[in-house]
């Protein structure tokens, strides 16, 4: 008999195509939005899922689901599952590191340069036809190229953001936890400084950080009023790595000159304040949405829950502990 297994969000048709000699799939390709209530019913039964970062895994809904074995999430980041949780039941946890890095580093410098050269604000002063004549100060913004980008979290995306700034004859900071060995740092031309001096000295600073607790408004008021009044603050990491309402402030005083947000705290419901300004640009969390990197973010979610169904480590296991 097949395994039974649900997939929460809706993926790419070749993506069931990989699970469906597998097992026995319960789609919702229609993607309604789950809530918990929705989550546990839909899992009660089944032995594994492929979840999206909008599902909330925790003990909770774990405690309703006595048959599942894995939950393998596309998504790099995997906030949304109580991992410690997981363990404990024995359920394996999965996420799917690597194959997003690029893709995302190209996004992170798209923000970087719509909010810098003002190009969303620019295209809806056009498109609402204000635009009745050139001007010498016309929509003055940043200049990028030989300005000072500050990365914060030097991993396999802050490294890609890094090494693209080549381009632009940029000095690159980095600040991390950890410093990184002197081949990261040349292979990208970062050079290690601490958080102060990195907010206070950049033009752009950049997040490419986990959410974790001590993640929790890494930027908050007390960052910003270190930044420069011209600074940008871009950021791709997860909401709740800024603090979003203090940001809002920032930008409504001009304290700093601009920001790129990707991502938000409570998504979608996010601080509507930020709509009414306009030195910020503001994306639905798509800095990994290549047609390319999604679906090999869905296929390698896939390829980690037919492993853990038929008893192989799967090959991006979060939890190894719980294999017992
Ligand atoms: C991730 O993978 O964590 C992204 O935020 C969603 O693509």
């Amino acid at each position: 008999m097949k395994h039974k297994i649900a997939v929460t969000r809706e993926v790419f048709e070749e993506t069931l195509d990989l699970l469906s000699p597998h097992f026995e799939i319960t789609a919702n390709q229609k993607d309604r939005v789950l809530d918990a209530e929705a989550l546990g019913h839909l899992l009660g039964d089944k032995e594994g899922v492929l979840t999206g970062i909008t599902d909330r895994v925790d003990d909770p809904l774990l405690a309703q689901c006595p048959a599942l074995k894995a939950v393998c999430n596309i998504g790099v980041g995997y906030n949304n599952i109580d991992v410690a949780a997981c363990t404990r039941r024995r359920v394996l946890v999965t996420n799917t590191p690597g194959v997003l890095d690029e893709s995302t580093a190209d996004f992170a410098w798209a923000l970087i340069l719509s909010a810098a050269r003002r190009v969303t604000e620019a295209e809806r002063y056009l498109r609402d036809g204000q635009w009745k004549r050139w001007e010498v100060k016309q929509m003055l913004g940043f200049d990028v190229h030989h300005s000072t980008l500050g990365i914060i979290g030097l991993g396999r995306i802050g490294r890609g953001v890094a090494r693209r700034a080549r381009g632009f004859d940029m000095s690159v900071l980095y600040h991390d936890r950890v410093r990184a060995d002197a081949a990261i740092e040349s292979s990208c031309g970062a050079r290690y400084v601490d958080r102060e001096e990195l907010l206070r000295v950049s033009d752009f600073v950049v997040l490419t950080v986990p959410y974790l607790p001590e993640t929790h408004h890494l930027v908050g008021r007390d960052e910003l009023a270190l930044m420069k009044p011209t600074a940008v603050l871009i950021n791709v990491s997860r909401g709740g790595v800024v603090d979003d309402k203090a940001l809002a402030a920032a930008l409504a005083a001009q304290q700093i000159g601009a920001a790129g947000l990707d991502v938000f705290e409570n998504e979608p419901d996010f601080d509507r304040q930020l709509l009414g300004l306009r030195n910020v640009v503001l994306t639905p969390h798509i800095a990994s949405a290549s047609e390319t990197t999604r679906r090999r973010m869905a296929e390698m979610a896939a390829r980690n829950l037919i492993a853990a169904l038929s008893g192989q480590r799967p090959p991006n296991l979060l939890n190894p502990e719980a294999l017992g």
